[in-house]
């Protein structure tokens, strides 16, 4: 063998050495993390679930509306079990979740962690800036679930208040959206919400059109967004945003999952004076200084 082969033979098997250690170290990373994530998930798996639902889910700590020695989280839960009961025998139609084998009582357990932050938000922002009485408005109404936990905070409160109620309440379908909303009926929400008395404005149309033909709030407490559309989001901020006394709040409920709501959200905030935050239920709240 001449020198040159000998020196060629040894750079190969070195590369080949290099190659192999590489491709075992590779191996060796990969089969720990594979065993850690096991022994993660086995451990988490043994661990008794506090809570379920709307993508969440709780080990460690009890959720609020267990706490009995809160009046506020009290008259939440008999809220949340009355709603259950109420969705079961139809007497509040969740046309939504109209399909077969609907499990109204499952849906709604799912749903408490977004419903308390609904319930809370209304009570932070009665609380932060009046004691007496409030005008909420809500942008995506659907069968008025939502807009049920706020009525029973303002209940709670035994504050007056006036509801403004916005959403299309039609078929959607040529606007682009992910959902149609083709079942929405607003006879059906009225109906749904018929015990809050007559301080509900039904406000019918598309955003932004309807605000220009509807019974407006000149200032409001409490926002809702919850329309899965970032244009009629942002919309809905430029309309109402100046309306929105100093300590009120505004709840989007479509924050976390909607990446256009978010940037459009994230964008109109910048030069807003208030603090906003992200919770895991995808919600956010923004609170104006
Ligand atoms: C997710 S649903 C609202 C759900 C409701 N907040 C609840 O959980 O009780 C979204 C609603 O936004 C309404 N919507 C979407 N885009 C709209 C627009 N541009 N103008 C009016 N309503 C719109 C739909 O009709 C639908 O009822």
């Amino acid at each position: 063998m001449s020198e040159i082969e000998r020196v060629l033979n040894a750079k190969e098997k070195k590369v080949k050495k290099n190659f192999l250690s590489k491709i075992n170290l590779l191996i060796k990373n990969s089969l720990n993390k594979i065993f850690k994530n096991y022994y993660q998930f086995k451990r988490f798996n043994k661990k008794k679930k506090t809570f379920q639902g709307w993508g969440l889910i709780t080990t460690d700590t009890v959720p609020p509306w267990k706490n009995q020695d809160n009046e506020e989280n009290i008259f939440f839960n008999k809220t949340n079990e009355n709603l259950k009961d109420l969705t079961d025998k139809k007497n509040f139609r969740l046309t939504q979740f109209e399909y077969e084998g609907a499990n109204y009582q499952k849906i709604i357990h799912e749903l408490s962690w977004r419903h308390y932050i609904v319930f809370n938000s209304v009570l932070l922002a009665s609380k932060n800036t009046s004691q007496k009485e409030v005008n909420l408005a809500e942008c995506g109404v659907c069968d008025g679930l939502t807009i049920y936990f706020a009525l029973k905070a303002c209940e709670l409160l035994n504050i007056d208040k006036k509801i403004y109620l916005y959403d299309a309440w039609e078929n959607l379908e040529n606007d682009n959206l992910r959902f149609k909303y083709d079942y929405l009926n607003i006879d059906i929400t009225k109906k749904n919400l018929e015990n809050f008395g007559n301080n509900l404005i039904f406000n019918k149309g598309l955003i932004p059109s309807v605000f220009q033909k509807s019974e407006n709030p000149t200032q409001i407490n409490w926002l809702h967004i919850d329309l899965n559309s970032s244009e009629a989001t942002q919309s809905s901020l430029e309309f109402f945003f100046d309306k929105l006394v100093s300590g009120g709040v505004i709840l989007f409920d479509d924050y976390g999952g909607f990446i256009n709501t978010r940037k459009t959200v994230d964008k109109f905030f910048k030069s807003k004076n208030g603090h906003f935050t992200n919770y895991p239920t995808g919600q956010g709240i923004f609170i104006k200084k």
